[in-house]
Parts: C-alpha cells; structure tokens; sequence
C-alpha cells in the first residue's frame, strides 16, 4: 500500500481519519462508537501467533530444484520425471532451542525444512544441517527438548540439564560431538549443508521400494564460526543469519545447493546391519560414503525473498508426512514419532485450515471432503462433501500409490537396546576425521559447560568421550584442566 493510498476498515469501508480518535471534546474521554481505533487496537492484540515449539527463529525463501539426473529408476515421482525439470520451492531455516528473538548464532543445530510444490502434492523434507540426531525414539523427544529449553525455575538455560540428559543418553554422542564441533556454529544460512537426515523410501514404477539418505552439499562452500565470533556476533547482531541470507538474495546472489542421494535396497541394509551391528533405521547413526556412495540428483537454488515474513515464514508449516506417489516413509521410529506431530502442531501453532494459506496450499489442483472449521478459505465450493464407498476387493493392496508391503520382523512390544547397542565407533569416527585444531576446539566448547556441572554428570559423561576415543576423552579433560 502507499502512503496515499485511501486506507479502509477490514470491511472495505473507507476510514475518515487514521490518526485522531473520536473524543468526547478536544480533552475526551474517547466514544465506544469508534469502530476503526477498536478494530486497530483488537487486531494489534491478536498480531502473535504461537511460536513454534521448536526451531522458533528462522529465515524463509522460495526458490526452484532443477533435476539433472535421471533417478526414474528409484523413484515415479513426477518431480524428477526429465532432466532439467523445474520445481518450485520453500525453504525455511532456523535454530532449534531458542525463543523466536533469540540469536541466529547460538551453538545449537541448524533446521533445514524444504518444501517441493510438485505437480502431485507438497512433498517436504524437513531435516536438520546434521546427518544424524542426538535420540533414536520419539519418547524422548519432548524430554530431551525441554533440557534445551529453561530450566522451570530459574528460567535460565542449564548445563546441567543438558548433560544430565544426555550423559544418561549415550546414543546422544554421535550429535553431541557435531554440535560441539565448528559445525555446531556455522556462519549463516547459505555456507552449510542440510541433510533429510531420516532414512526414506523411494519407489519406482514397477512397484520397487530402495531406501534413501537425502543429503543438500552447499556450493558455497562450509564456513563456521568460531565460538568468540559467535558469542561477539549474538550481542552485535542477533539477526546475523537473516541478514545474510535476505540480503544474498535482494543482491541476485542465488545460494545453491547439490541434492544427492545415498541408495539401498532393504537385503543391502540387512547386510550391512549384519556386518556392523548398526540398525539402518537409527537416527542417531550415519550411513557410511564408502559404503553407500553419493547419487547426484539435482540443484536446489533459494532465488526470491518472502514479500510478508509473518504470512510465508511464520505461516509456512512443514510436515515429515507430506510425501508425494514414489516415495515412502521408513521404520525409523523417529521418523514415524515426527509423522504424527508436525501436523498436530501445526493445527494449534496455525490452525484447523493451515492448509489453505498460500504458502501451505499445493499448487496442484486438490479434493478431499474436509470441510468448514476456522477460516476456511477454499471450502470445497457446492461439490460434494462426502465420500462414497466403491465395489470392495480382498486382494491386498501394499501401501497404497503402488508402494509395496512392508515386511515386519518381530512382535509388538518395548525394545530397550541400551547396553547392547554400539552408541561410540561412530561417534569416535566423527572425532577421529577431526585436524588437530578441530579437536582442540571441540574440547573446548565442550569444556565451556560442563566446567559448569556437578561431578556425578562430568565424570558420566566422560567415560562417553572415553568409550569413543580415548584421545577425546583426554583432550576434554585437558581443556578442563583436570586429571
Ligand atoms: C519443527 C517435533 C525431530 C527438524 C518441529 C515442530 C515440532 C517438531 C512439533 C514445530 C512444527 C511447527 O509448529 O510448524 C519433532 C518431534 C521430533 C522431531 C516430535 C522427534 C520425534 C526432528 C528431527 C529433525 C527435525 C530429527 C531433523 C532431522 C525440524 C525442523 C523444524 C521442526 C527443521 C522447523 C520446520 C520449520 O522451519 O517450520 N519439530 N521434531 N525435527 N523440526 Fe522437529
């Protein structure tokens, strides 16, 4: 709107003056009967929607995925149908514990949430810049979040918390170890990668199910920042990451990112669980490059700034579940913890319609018999607004889209791996790739809180850094000046 533009009441209703309220006398009291001041000031009470529960702050733009290989083979989504095929996008990122003013440059992992409004629905991937996650069940989660959060009754942050957490959480170390690391403070949005994280499927069109690894490498190349750069950059300029990449993008300069795919075929997995003792389906493990090399797939470029942060950023709600025909979910237990949640979420961060926003709303034609609820905007017009049932058959029918059966292994119950399962060689591995000055950085960060904790959670988690290298375990205590 322009400044001489006639401004209106929600109703369309032309205001007479926007700036002097209808008093009683030139002194007041003012009159009930003005209608714009009371519908001004209701709307300004009502400007906040719910932060996210998570990953609150966050950075938004749209942008285009250009295929350049052909992935016909794995998958019939009609996205990657021909080479140099477009799609268009949404990518939002963001830091995870932080309230939504808090700093861009926190140590925290970095949300990395794609959306593809293909031509078959939205299908999102909504990852982090880490391949892997600090829990492997989704009844963790909203423990481990609130140690992230503050404490209930200083309203601090705590340390202790933290690594009470995750010193009883050993299958943490693997991210505790990345989090800690450079990568833990990367510098803005555009210089570090995103991973799906998650194993997925996909499925071709005869019916063949492989299980993918998304991974997002940054052709700006990796940057972090060090730990007195971040702190220093908190204070001076909390909307650090924002800034960047808005910025890039006002500029022309367009942020890319290579897709790649890690591939596996479910008697591959089998095999390599049987060889390392790692089930593929954890979260909190990493499969190897040498054993499931990169497939190149496409580009994904951010290249327009959102025109209303609140109505596309704030709005935008992203979903695990939204997968399109040729790709599937997997048993991850985080991943199907997540399926439910995003959606759940959203209907009280957003609403019962979210879906309609435009920034929600798929670009393809869409029918189902939802209807009314809260601001419903596309209500199905004077189609029907029931389903009818078709004749039955008794065959089975898989997943549905042609995706085959899942094969289940095992009966129901309670697993509880701990003990049994192998929560350090990757972590060491990670630890192990690190130069000599990565590592002495690492301990450092390290050393920085837990120089704050009781000694029961220091020595517990410790014997972690121990159990996964015992160069890493020295080296934390050397920064922590003990023995
Ligand atoms: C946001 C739940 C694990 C990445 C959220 C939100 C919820 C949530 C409720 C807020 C959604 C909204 O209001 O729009 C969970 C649960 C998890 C889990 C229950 C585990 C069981 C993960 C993992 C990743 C991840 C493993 C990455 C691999 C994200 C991202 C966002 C997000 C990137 C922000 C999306 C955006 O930009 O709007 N999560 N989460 N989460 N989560 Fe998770």
């Amino acid at each position: 709107m322009s400044q001489d533009q006639q401004i209106t009441t929600a109703a369309g209703i032309p205001v007479a003056d926007n700036q002097n309220s209808i008093s009683a006398g030139p002194r007041g009291p003012l009159l009930l009967q003005d209608f714009h001041l009371i519908e001004k000031l209701q709307h300004f009470n009502r400007e906040r929607i719910p932060e996210r529960v998570v990953h609150a702050k966050g950075s938004g733009a749209y942008g285009t995925f250009t295929v350049t290989h052909d992935i016909r083979h794995f998958t019939k989504a009609k996205l990657f149908s021909e080479i140099g095929k477009k799609t268009e996008t949404f990518a939002r990122f963001s830091t995870v514990g932080g309230e939504r003013g808090s700093a861009d440059t926190e140590r925290d992992p970095r949300g990395f949430a794609l959306r593809f409004y293909t031509e078959e629905g939205n299908w999102d991937l909504v990852g982090n810049n880490t391949p892997m996650f600090f829990i492997k069940d989704p009844i963790k989660f909203p423990d481990f979040i609130h140690t992230q959060k503050r404490c209930p009754r200083s309203n601090l942050k705590s340390a202790h918390m933290m690594f009470d957490f995750w010193s009883k959480a050993p299958e943490s170390l693997h991210q505790v170890t990345m989090l800690f690391s450079d990568r833990g403070t990367p510098d803005g949005y555009r210089h570090m990668d995103g991973f799906g994280s998650h194993t997925y499927s996909l499925i071709n069109a005869a019916g063949e199910r492989v299980y993918v690894k998304w991974h997002f490498k940054t052709r700006q190349g990796i940057k972090n920042l060090s730990a007195a750069d971040a702190a220093r950059i908190a204070g001076e300029d909390p909307d650090y990451a924002q800034r960047d990449l808005f910025g890039a993008i006002e500029r022309g300069e367009f942020p890319q990112w290579e897709v790649r795919l890690q591939v596996a075929t479910e008697q591959q997995l089998d095999d390599w669980e049987a060889r390392t003792g790692w089930n593929p389906f954890d979260l909190t493990k990493v499969w190897p490059h040498r054993d499931f090399p990169l497939h190149p797939v496409g580009i994904f470029e951010l290249n327009r700034n959102p025109d209303n942060y609140h109505a596309e950023v704030e709005q935008v709600a992203f979903s695990p579940a939204n997968a399109v025909p040729g790709m599937g979910y997997s048993p991850d237990k985080m991943l199907q913890g997540r399926l439910f949640a995003y959606h759940d979420a959203q209907l009280y961060r957003v609403g019962t319609n979210h879906q309609h926003l435009p920034v929600n709303a798929p670009r393809c034609p869409f029918h189902n018999q939802q209807r009314d609820g809260t601001m419903a905007v596309h209500n199905g017009g004077a189609a029907q607004n029931y389903a009818t049932v078709n004749a039955v058959g008794s065959a089975p029918r898989g997943m549905g889209h042609g995706e085959p059966e899942l094969g289940l292994r095992g009966g129901a119950g309670r697993f509880d791996g701990r003990g049994m399962e192998d929560d350090y060689t990757q972590a060491g591995n990670l630890f192990r790739l690190l130069t000599p000055q990565e590592k002495l950085n690492l301990c450092a960060n390290l050393a920085g809180p837990l120089s704050q904790v009781n000694d029961e959670i220091l020595q517990r988690q410790l014997a972690h850094f121990d159990k996964a290298d015992s160069a890493y375990g020295a080296g934390v205590r050397a920064a922590l000046n003990i023995r």
